[in-house]
Parts: structure tokens; C-alpha cells; sequence
């Protein structure tokens, strides 16, 4: 006998902090309806999240057409985040085909190309901050930093010149945006991969110690190089994973300081700014759910069998704030907790490309705006924050603050 789907009431439902209701009344895995009438299967435990996201990505699939409602090869035009599963990425590749494009990859996004991005991150920072005091008394920290600075971060890495950077910022707005209908999305995808493609081909002529000349020049030993569509959807790619995870991230994050005084002072007095990323990716991941993974054959997970090529999404951020992992004050942020484990980038194959940068940003953002503003708090109440209509992604649409004095 089938389960009929659970109605999740809101998009958003399954967060860090509500999860638990659904999981203690459903079990660590349960059936779902996503909004475009799709049915999935949410894993939502600590062991089962781990369980399947370090699995081989051959028994759990990321390739769409594993899906079994998509026999005819065709995506529909109301699933969820279409764009995103209809590429041609590393999110949409299995065993030696996506062994083979994360290999080249590496080779061009180093940690060393990282750790030199670090000097530039610090700057970029600061312009922002500098800017700030300008804006008044209470300022939206998304529109004038959270926001801003992943996507300066990322065009910095590609190379891309300052002139183009806005419009970057706002094809990527676009096809991060929840509002935006399937043609708007269609359009500005087609724009940037478009934009791409030049951009790719100008850099021949005019490479730089950037990650796109990396990978115009990344090569395995036996000569196998990257295509040129290649290329391009590995930059789309890294625009559309890296931009909005890290914007929630920060602003996650100082909502979290903000609201506990006690830990801001512990982050500044030990000078544990890395220890807060964690503990924010942790029990507030920006990452809500991780989109899909398609069994290939029928899998038993807990209580329950997942029938093959009905698509599973994995709750990373409920994870985090498993009791049976993390103990019954798991949803409590604390970064004297100590260094446990956690899946917010991810385990196993896919584990997040961007994690090593995504860390350095976000503790120079974070270091960087609470020593500028010491006094800086939230100037709604927490209750009152606004978040993002996304089942993907968790976080404020706005964050007002006042900054006090610099
Ligand atoms: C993959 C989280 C920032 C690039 C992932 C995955 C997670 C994740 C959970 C695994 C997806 C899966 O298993 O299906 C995050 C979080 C971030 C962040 C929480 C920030 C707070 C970034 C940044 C970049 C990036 C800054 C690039 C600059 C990628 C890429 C993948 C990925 C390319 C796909 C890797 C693959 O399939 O092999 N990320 N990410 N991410 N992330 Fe991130």
C-alpha cells in the first residue's frame, strides 16, 4: 500500500528549525508533493541523509532521465528548479562521466587559487563595509552586503571584467529569483550561457590568473581536456551553487549573532569566526535541500523501501539539527559545541566544490562587519524576518539592521 504524499503547507517548510515536527510524526523518511505536483521522497535523519549522499552516485543516481516518470526523455515545464536539472553539469552526472569532469576541475580550482583570492575578498569587503555607514541609520544588509559580495567574489574568480558584473549579478538574481516564470528563467539562462561562451572565448586571447584560464589549460596526463560547452555549464554551474548558498550563509548567520549576544562576544574575544561558519552551516544551513538523487534500484532506508527512479531529496539542513546526532539542544546554535561533523556541503561525490571558498568569504565577511560595527543589531524583531519561498534554499528576503557606530 502507497502513503499518499505528505502536503508540506509552505514550500519552505522542511527548514533546520521545523523539520523535527515533520520527522517526529513521519519518520526520518516520508513521501512529499512539491510544488509543480511532483512527488518525491524527503530523507531527513543525520544516518539517512549520510547514508545516501555518501552512497556511489551509481545505485543513487543524479541524472534526471533515472527518473521514471521521465520515460520519454522530456523534462516538465513546472518541475522544480528545471533549470538546474536540465543542464549539463556536475549536478547531473554519475561515476566515471562526472570522476572525469571534476578531475579537470580540480586541476583549475585549486586551493591555492582559493588562498590568493583571499587579499581581493578582504578589499571587496571592506568597500562594501565603507559604503554602508552611508545608507542611514537602518540599512538592508542583503541589498548592501550579504547580496553584493559572493556574486563580486565569484566574477572575480572567473575574471570577468568590472563592466560586466552587474549584469552578471542580475542574470544570476533572475534564475535564483522565486518569482520568475519558466520563460523569464528560459530567457536569462539562454542570455548567460550566451554571455559565457564569449567570455570564454575572449580569455584565449587574453588569459589572466583566473579559474576560467585554469580551465581552458587543465589537462590530464593522457591529453583529455575539456569541451567548450563544457566549460561553460562548469562557470553556470559555479555562478548558480556558489551565489545564493553563500548570500544566505552570511545573512543566516548574523541573524544567529544577533540574536545571542553571548556567542557574538565568544566569536570576537576567541577570534572563532571559523568555528561560527561551521556552526551556522550546521544547525541553520543556507542549504535547505539538496536536489535529487533517483535510485536505480528499489532501496530500503530506515522503515521504508524507495521505490527505483522515484526521486529523493535530501534534507542536509534538517540533518543538522538531529537530535539523535546532535543532542536535544541541536537546534541551539552554539560554537563552543566543538567541531562535530556535519553534511551542510555535502558528503561523498558531490560534496561542494566551493566549500574551501565559501569558508574563507564567509569569515572575512563575518570578522570583517561585526569588528567595523561592534553594536550592530537587528532592527525588526527576529520573528519578523522575512525568508525566501524556496524549498531549496533558507534565507531572509531582507535583513534591516541598524549599525550603531562604526
Ligand atoms: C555542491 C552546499 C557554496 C559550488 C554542493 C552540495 C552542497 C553544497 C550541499 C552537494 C550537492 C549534492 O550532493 O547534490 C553549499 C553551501 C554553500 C556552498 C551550504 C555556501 C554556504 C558554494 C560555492 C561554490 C559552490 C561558493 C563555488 C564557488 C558547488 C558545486 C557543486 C556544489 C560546483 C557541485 C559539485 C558536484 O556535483 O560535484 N554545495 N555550497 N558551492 N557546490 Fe556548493
Amino acid at each position: 500500500m502507497t502513503t499518499p504524499p505528505l502536503q508540506i503547507p509552505v514550500p519552505g517548510e522542511l527548514t533546520s528549525s521545523t523539520i523535527h515536527r515533520y520527522r517526529d510524526e513521519n519518520g526520518p523518511v516520508f513521501r512529499i508533493e512539491l510544488p509543480g505536483k511532483v512527488n518525491a521522497w524527503a530523507v531527513t535523519s543525520f544516518d539517512t541523509v549520510n547514508s545516501v549522499l555518501s552512497n556511489d552516485d551509481i545505485r543513487f543516481s543524479k541524472n534526471p532521465k533515472n527518473f521514471t516518470a521521465l520515460h520519454d526523455g522530456t523534462i516538465p515545464p513546472d518541475w522544480p528548479l528545471r533549470q538546474l536539472i536540465e543542464g549539463e553539469h556536475l549536478l547531473v552526472k554519475d561515476g566515471a562521466d562526472h570522476r572525469r569532469l571534476r578531475g579537470l576541475v580540480n586541476r583549475a580550482f585549486t586551493p591555492g587559487r582559493v588562498q590568493g583570492l583571499e587579499a581581493r575578498i578582504q578589499e571587496m569587503t571592506d568597500e562594501l563595509l565603507d559604503r554602508l555607514a552611508d545608507e542611514g541609520e537602518v540599512v538592508d544588509l542583503v541589498r548592501h552586503f550579504t547580496e553584493p559580495l559572493p556574486v563580486n567574489v565569484i566574477c572575480e574568480l572567473f575574471g570577468v571584467p568590472e563592466e560586466d558584473r552587474n549584469q552578471i549579478r542580475l542574470w544570476s538574481g533572475v534564475l535564483l529569483s522565486h518569482t520568475a516564470t519558466p520563460d523569464e528563467a528560459g530567457a536569462t539562462g539562454a542570455a548567460l550561457l550566451g554571455y559565457l561562451a564569449r567570455f570564454i572565448d575572449s580569455k584565449r586571447g587574453d588569459p589572466g590568473d583566473d579559474l576560467t584560464t585554469g580551465l581552458i589549460r587543465a589537462q590530464e596526463d593522457d591529453g583529455d581536456r575539456l569541451s567548450d560547452s563544457e566549460m561553460v555549464w562548469i562557470l553556470w554551474l559555479v555562478l548558480i551553487a556558489g551565489h545564493e548558498t553563500t548570500v544566505h550563509l552570511l545573512a543566516n548567520t548574523i541573524i544567529a549573532l544577533c540574536a545571542d549576544r553571548e556567542q557574538l562576544d565568544l566569536a570576537r574575544t576567541k577570534d572563532a569566526w571559523g568555528q561560527v561558519v561551521e556552526e551556522s552551516l550546521r544547525s541553520r544551513n543556507s542549504v535547505m535541500n539538496v536536489l535529487f538523487r533517483y535510485p536505480l534500484e528499489d532501496v530500503r532506508l530506515g522503515e521504508v523501501t524507495i521505490p527505483a527512479g522515484e526521486p529523493i531529496m535530501i534534507a542536509v539542513a534538517g540533518s543538522g539539527t538531529d537530535p539523535a546526532r546532535f543532542g536535544e539542544d541541536a537546534a541551539r546554535f552554539d560554537i563552543a559545541r566543538g567541531q562535530e561533523t556535519h553534511l551542510g556541503f555535502g558528503r561523498g561525490p558531490h560534496f561542494c566544490l566551493g566549500a574551501p571558498l565559501a569558508r574563507l568569504e564567509a569569515r572575512i565577511a563575518l570578522s570583517s562587519l561585526f569588528g567595523r560595527f561592534p553594536e550592530l543589531r537587528l532592527a525588526v524583531d527576529k520573528g519578523q524576518i522575512v525568508y525566501t519561498p524556496s524549498f531549496i534554499t533558507e534565507g531572509p528576503v531582507e535583513l534591516p539592521v541598524v549599525l550603531g557606530p562604526a
